[in-house]
């Protein structure tokens, strides 16, 4: 099979998209696939890219990526024979032959939010993971809470701030968001990897941070600040009618001097934040978090895979906090530690998505 790999993108996430792609690259068994490597710029330039993961990793600090080629890509809309172009700087016309599945690496706006995907549909192009709704559903944090507690699951209190309510009364929304519980943490509802979030300890506070969401997302989320354990795990499932598949728990443990789980403890600090899977959570725990994660994927009508986060309290509690359609998928990234706690290993896991797609 002909896989293409698109990666990088438009939205705050490029850098991780690019490391995510590195590793897909290095795992994929070349005798079972061909790999088309295809990067979108942070401008939104589709380019043929090389098939170097090197140049793709995040190192020393240095965050990666997708540089303009000049070799545009142009997927055909509609087509039947699912045969890619591109042409050259120097007008050179190639083709990237067919392809047959579609990874796309995308995290956050303009990847993990439907829109590619519904490219891809028009396209009649298989790809790998969640369908439209589910993407652009699940990439929102206020609808994706919607359909959480329309599905029982259990979601933390939030305020919602949409763009019309800030700009005609912001002395009402922050109103309402200070009736929470501090701290709380202002999310833009449409981003990833922490980008834009503000852990904040007092009403005063809020509106400054409303506007740093802001900058990434005019619908801003305020959610109540919940005490506990970071329990995550992966799911991962098809579009037949077998149940998804969750894999064992991880856990994060975040120190060295980091408020939270924030951008740099994500992906810069790998000293002071922990990843360990299976977690060391009591039994009963364990089987609460993936039954929460199954029906998380069901109420998301989520296809593929996806990460879902939870806290668990003090008293054993499970609270939901999200689901990641694309989550991220380093050797180090938790989704792959969590499969590979449950005997998956990361090329296998790679392959595993692949053949859901194409199913
Ligand atoms: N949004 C990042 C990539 C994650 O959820 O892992
Ligand atoms: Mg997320």
């Amino acid at each position: 099979h002909r896989v293409a790999l698109v990666f990088g993108g438009r939205s705050d996430e490029h850098a991780i998209s690019c490391a995510t792609a590195a590793s897909v690259l290095r795992a994929l068994d070349r005798e079972r696939y061909a790999v088309v490597p295809v990067g979108i710029t942070r401008e939104g330039h589709w380019v043929l890219v090389d098939d170097d993961p090197e140049a793709l990793e995040i190192r020393d600090g240095r965050l990666p990526q997708v540089e303009d080629t000049g070799r545009q890509v142009f997927v055909p809309l509609g087509g039947v024979d699912h045969e890619w172009t591109w042409t050259g700087p120097d007008g050179q016309v190639g083709s990237l032959g067919q392809v047959d599945v579609v990874f796309p690496l995308l995290h956050g706006p303009f990847g993990e939010d439907g829109t590619i995907q519904g490219m891809l549909e028009l396209a009649d192009l298989p790809y790998v993971g969640c369908g439209v709704l589910a993407s652009a559903a699940m990439m929102d944090k206020h609808v994706m809470k919607v359909l959480f507690a329309s599905a029982g699951l259990p979601v933390g209190p939030y305020a919602l701030i949409t763009d019309r309510q800030w700009k005609r009364d912001r002395a009402a929304a922050l109103d309402a968001a200070s009736s929470l519980h501090f701290p709380v943490f202002v999310k833009p509802a449409r981003a990833g990897s922490s980008m834009g979030v503000v852990k904040v300890e007092r009403p005063e506070e809020l509106e400054v941070a409303v506007e740093k969401a802001r900058d990434h997302d005019p619908k801003v989320l305020v959610e109540q600040g919940i005490e506990g354990r970071e329990i995550e795990c992966g799911v991962l499932g098809g579009r037949g009618t077998e149940p998804p598949r969750v894999s064992e728990c991880g856990e994060i443990v975040v120190g060295g001097g980091h408020d939270f789980y924030d951008f740099e403890a994500k992906y810069l600090d790998e000293a002071n934040v922990q990843i360990t899977a299976p977690a060391d959570i009591p039994d009963e725990v364990r089987d609460e978090v993936r039954r929460v994660a199954a029906l998380a994927f069901e109420a998301a009508d989520a296809e593929g895979l996806s990460r879902v986060d939870c806290f668990v309290t003090p008293r054993g509690e499970v609270v939901l906090n999200e689901i990641n359609t694309m989550p991220g998928f380093t050797p180090y990234s938790m989704y792959p530690q969590a499969w590979a706690a449950s005997g998956v290993s990361y090329p296998e896991l790679v392959d595993e998505l692949i053949t859901l797609a194409l199913e």
